[in-house]
């Protein structure tokens, strides 16, 4: 706790998305002193922010609808009307998606900051008084410099006493470092919060706001290219442990080498350490692949080719693992999916979580009905429209579809979901994956019946006594009749 007074009295977020939703619920949650305005230019997404239902909330996260009860209009406010959120608003986070361009300069790697530079227009348009800008979203470095530019045509003479008229700005960077799925856990307990910029009264007003339940020792204060870059460069390394740990499964599963004993032994080394050394079906999520196409981008615009190439290389090798895992499922089926029924267990990226971006069941189960197969899909949080919208966009979809009719589905039920199924996929690791009774199973799937676990979550003993055929990920074929 700290000793000094915050000054702030109203805080508004542009973005009621992922990150924008439970950042701002943690705070207002964590700041009861201060009012938070959460603002969308979605109508539909504010009215599932208020709605009375809270499972109809546009992102689950273990722990966030109880938050949102707690606050909510009480000094947590979720809203379509964006001008009067932030003229009343001492400081404005600006938390909007920030996609690969796919058009243009730079298309498929360099960031698309449209959404970026309109939240930066209508600050600067409705801001009142002094106004901090904090960039919450994932940016290219140097960002900071462009919103700069921009809320220079709006400011007014830092002298000007009517507050009335008055507009001038500072502008920080404060990424976020949450995970989907443990994001309230992540926002309450962060390993560290960074903020970049040189207003110092600014940086103590930020500052100030966060040690409410942060110690101070983990708040980082560095320039604003650095704390930009840090937050690529995280999403860089962590994505290229992924693709480090999925090379070698593919190398244990005809060594006999075992991934998960890899895994134990070089994580202990302390230097290694033990996380995201996973081997799965590939890394999934909206920002990995993002922000190291856009970290790619920006090694080429300085002329830092090979700097660039080594970077590229973990992308490839993600999207390399996807396709290897659904050649495993074709051949062992000799190359013949028609009329073969294919249970995929998990669509999100990761447990947990309702977001589908950039998932590795969507390529998986694309690459399965192009080869014929009809694929059931279960998911605890993922709704069907969401799968149907994933699916059906696809161009190597649209090609199957005049050809085969219900090539996918989508099925709630465990039980009924594997009636007749030749082949199962554990695609995420969801919890209620993990105990599945095998023996059961067995029972009602059709011969030769198949399991491919790409989380490595199934312990072999448990398919001893089954006729299933079993195949996981870093272990390659445990069982094959
Ligand atoms: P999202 O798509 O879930 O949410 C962004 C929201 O911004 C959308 O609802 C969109 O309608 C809204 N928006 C766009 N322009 C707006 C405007 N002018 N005013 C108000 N709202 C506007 O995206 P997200 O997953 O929350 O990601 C946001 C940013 O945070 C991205 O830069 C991303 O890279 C970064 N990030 C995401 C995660 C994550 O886990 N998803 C974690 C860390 C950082
Ligand atoms: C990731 C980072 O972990 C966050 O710190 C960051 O803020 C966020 O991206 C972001 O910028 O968006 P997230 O994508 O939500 O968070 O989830 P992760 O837990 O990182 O998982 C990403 C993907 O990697 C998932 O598909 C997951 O299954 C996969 N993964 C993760 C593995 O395959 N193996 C592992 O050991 C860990």
């Amino acid at each position: 706790m700290n000793n000094k007074k915050i000054k702030v009295k109203n805080i508004c977020c542009l973005g009621a998305g992922y990150v924008g939703g439970p950042t701002m619920v943690v705070l207002a949650e964590k700041c009861p002193q201060i009012n938070v305005f959460v603002t969308d230019i979605d109508k539909k997404k504010i009215e599932r922010w208020n709605s009375k239902q809270f499972e109809n909330l546009p992102v689950y996260e273990p722990g966030l609808s109880d938050l949102v009860k707690k606050c909510r209009n009480k000094n947590l406010f979720f809203t379509t009307d964006i001008q009067n959120a932030i003229q009343n608003s001492d400081i404005v986070f600006i938390s909007v998606n920030t996609p690969t361009k796919t058009q243009g300069h730079g298309a498929g790697y360099a960031s698309d900051l449209k959404w970026v530079e309109s939240s930066a227009r209508i600050v600067g348009q409705f801001a009142k008084g002094h106004t901090i800008i904090v960039e919450k979203s994932t940016v290219p470095v140097r960002t900071a410099e462009l919103i700069q530019k921009i809320i220079n045509h709006y400011k007014t003479d830092e002298l000007l006493t009517d507050i009335n008229n008055k507009k001038t700005f500072s502008v920080l960077s404060s990424p976020e470092f949450l995970a989907e799925g443990t994001a309230i856990k992540d926002l309450e307990f962060p390993d560290r919060v960074l903020i970049g910029g040189d207003d110092n009264d600014a940086l103590d007003t930020l500052s100030l706001i966060y040690q409410e339940w942060i110690p101070i020792k983990k708040i980082f204060r560095t320039n604003l290219w650095s704390s930009e870059l840090s937050k690529l460069t995280a999403n860089a390394f962590l994505a290229q442990r992924i693709s480090s740990i999925n090379a070698i499964s593919s190398l244990c599963e005809p060594s006999g080498a075992d991934i998960k004993e890899v895994s134990k032994a070089i994580g202990a080394d302390s230097r290694i350490g033990g996380k995201f050394l996973q081997a799965g079906p590939g890394f999934g999520g909206s920002c990995f692949q993002k922000d190291l196409l856009n970290l790619i981008y920006l090694c080429r615009f300085y002329n830092l080719d090979s700097a660039a190439d080594y970077w590229e290389q973990v992308i490839k090798l993600n999207e390399w693992q996807k396709k290897r895992i659904s050649k495993i499922i074709i051949e062992a089926f000799f190359g013949t999916l028609s009329s073969k029924k294919i249970v995929l267990l998990g669509y999100s990226f990761k447990p947990n979580t309702n977001d589908i971006r950039e998932s590795p069941a969507i390529s998986i189960a694309l690459q399965l009905i192009e080869n014929g197969a009809t694929v059931f899909i279960h998911d605890p949080k993922v709704s069907e429209s969401q799968i149907r919208n994933s699916i059906e966009i696809e161009e190597t979809y649209q090609k199957t579809k005049n050809s085969i009719n219900d090539n996918w589905s989508y099925e709630k039920d465990l039980e009924k979901i594997v009636v007749d199924a030749d082949a199962i996929v554990i695609v995420t690791e969801w919890e209620e994956y993990f105990n599945l009774n095998w023996r059961g199973i067995n029972k009602l799937m059709r011969r030769p019946s198949w399991l491919f676990d790409t989380r490595g979550i199934v312990n072999a003993k448990e398919l001893e006594e089954t006729k299933i055929n079993f195949w996981q990920v870093g272990k390659g074929f445990l069982k094959k009749e």
